[in-house]
């Protein structure tokens, strides 16, 4: 059994694809990701640049990459190395193709962990365990489940039970080929949109209602006219550009390789035009209409805007949400949780899942590996790199890894693979892939925008991340520039980070001895992450290269 290939290497119907597809993009990004950000960046100032990044960065993306995902699969190439290299002339594609595993397997290491809070959570609820906490009790006990010494639950290190245990539920899944992938997204998807809709319905119905003594102001409506009300001069603002464009990478999922690896299964005519577009809609509804009514408006509702503005982050939805769902009595909070933390953990698995695919595509591809092998082998590899985080998530390691392989990363294939399509492979067959089967009439101007501005557009947000200036402040800087002195770069700028910039700076002023030592530890655990993730990459350029010599060999006989 172990050497048969994927039982089934075709989408089972459109509407199972166009559904895992949506899973695939859906993800906790939507939920936890997309309202931080927002309001991170002004709220209504967000918005139209995030729009308007779907519309030129986001939707030509789609095409690109399911258009070269069904082009690779008609010469039987599951992965992005193998699915470049038929594309591309040169011998260096198919290493450019490396970071479509590489990310997949770096970012499911801490993804699975967040997943993984959200299974717990989901049992938490059920238990009680939240039943009569303060807000400071439940934020203890996230940072005290996240610092994995002491044991919520009465077993031995919770965190890595419920992590393994959401690892071998991947891998199970995984291991049953696309099918199995099919039928989680058939039952995650509509479930985690009905979640949502209740839990937004909620939050929309709850208007003034949640105030109190401590927060007379607290308004639901506050979150939602904040990040509803556009405001036109951050038009102007490259960070909330920058700050967009990321956001619309990490939710559609693109620059990644999941995409390419879907769409390789396709048949030769099937569409890629309007199923790329449902799905990207798709996402796009979850993320801007369940995603903004929810953790923000709730939070408003309760605390204020004054507090989401300055409490913004990603822990909220664990160490807040618990308990203000407590708010609205005993019953409706054991729902609410679960329907809360049972969507985080649908909207996870179904991403999560993608990203073991380019894989198991490979390694079936090139080694003739099965699925059971396949799944395995990535849930191990997920495990190698995961665990650390799990471990040593309070001394930065998490936050390395979704720094490289989950932001910069995508940019970088992102930008080369929007190239290679373009001008290398050629706008015009280009085309001809994205509209051939197509059932709707693709408009041209798309032509002329993933020609022109979608590799226009990402080389600037690469340029803008790689030397974003001090403070953020580009006007300044620029005039900076002009009137003869140097460019001052931020401590978020991807060349401050790569010197761990911001880390040596801390050490130097440090005061006391144990803040020397933390900063020390952040330093050590931020250079043992990047040799983790330095080392799968070349794992992975080692296989392509290994494959390659295989396919040579063969072709030569
Ligand atoms: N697209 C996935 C998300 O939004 C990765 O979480």
């Amino acid at each position: 059994m172990e050497n048969k290939t994927l039982a089934k290497d075709a989408w089972g119907s459109r509407l199972g694809l166009i559904l895992a597809m949506a899973g695939n993009a859906v993800g906790l990004g939507n939920f936890l990701r997309f309202p931080v950000q927002a309001v991170q960046n002004g709220g209504g100032a967000f918005i139209i640049p995030y729009l308007v990044c779907f519309l030129i960065l986001g939707i030509p993306l789609l095409f690109i990459e399911w258009s070269s995902g069904r082009f690779g699969g008609k010469f039987g190439n599951h992965s992005t190395p193998f699915i470049l290299d038929t594309m591309g002339k040169g011998r260096l594609w198919k290493y450019v193709g490396v970071f479509g595993i590489f990310t997949n397997i770096a970012v499911v290491a801490y993804y699975t962990y967040i997943e993984s809070w959200s299974l717990s959570y989901v049992l938490h609820t059920i238990l009680g365990t939240f039943e009569g906490m303060s807000q400071t009790q439940v934020a203890q006990f996230f940072d005290d489940y996240i610092s994995i010494g002491s044991s919520t639950t009465g077993i031995p290190f919770e965190p890595i039970v419920f992590y393994v245990l959401v690892l071998i539920l991947n891998v199970y899944i995984l291991s049953k080929g696309l099918g199995g992938i099919e039928k989680a997204a058939k039952i995650g998807m509509p479930l985690l949109i009905m979640f949502g809709i209740i839990l937004a319905i909620k939050a929309l119905t709850l208007g003034e209602s949640g105030k109190s003594i401590q927060f007379p102001d607290a308004s639901a409506w506050d979150g939602l006219n904040f990040l509803w009300t556009p405001q036109y001069d951050s038009l102007l603002n490259p960070k909330v550009w920058l700050a967009a464009a990321g956001q619309i990478f990490f939710t559609l999922s693109v620059g990644m390789g999941t995409i390419q690896c879907y769409a390789s299964y396709l048949k030769a005519n099937d569409d890629v035009a309007l199923n790329s577009i449902s799905a990207g809609f798709m996402n796009e509804f979850v993320e801007v209409v369940l995603g903004s009514s929810i953790v923000i408006p709730i939070a408003a509702g309760f605390l204020g805007l004054d507090w989401v503005l300055e409490n913004a982050g990603f822990g909220m939805a664990f160490q807040t949400m618990p308990f203000l769902f407590q708010q609205w009595g005993p019953v409706i909070a054991a729902f609410s949780g679960i329907f809360w933390f049972g969507l985080l953990f649908f909207a996870g698995i179904t991403s999560s899942l993608a990203m073991g695919t380019p894989w198991m595509g490979f390694m079936k591809d090139e080694f003739g590996w099965g699925m059971k092998r396949g799944a395995w082998s990535f849930g191990l590899l997920a495990l190698i790199m995961g665990l650390p985080t799990v471990l040593f998530y309070h001394h930065g390691y998490f936050d390395e890894y979704d720094y490289w392989a989950g932001t910069v990363s995508l940019v970088i294939f992102a930008l080369l693979e929007s190239i290679l399509f373009s001008w290398v492979f050629g706008i015009n067959k280009g085309w001809q892939e994205i509209t051939d089967g197509a059932d709707i009439q693709v408009p041209v101007i798309y032509k002329f925008i993933i020609k022109y501005i979608t590799p226009l557009l990402l080389l600037l947000v690469f340029i803008g991340a790689l030397v974003t200036p001090h403070g953020n402040d580009w006007m300044a800087n620029i005039n900076n520039l002009l009137s003869g002195h140097s460019w001052e770069l931020d401590d978020s700028s991807i060349i401050k980070k790569l010197s761990l910039y911001e880390y040596k700076n801390q050490l130097m002023e440090a005061k006391t001895q144990l803040d020397r030592e933390v900063i020390e530890d952040k330093i050590f655990y931020s250079n043992f992450a990047r040799i983790q993730l330095v080392s799968l990459f070349l794992f992975i350029v080692l296989l392509v290269y290994y494959a390659n010599t295989r396919r040579t060999k063969l072709f030569t006989k």
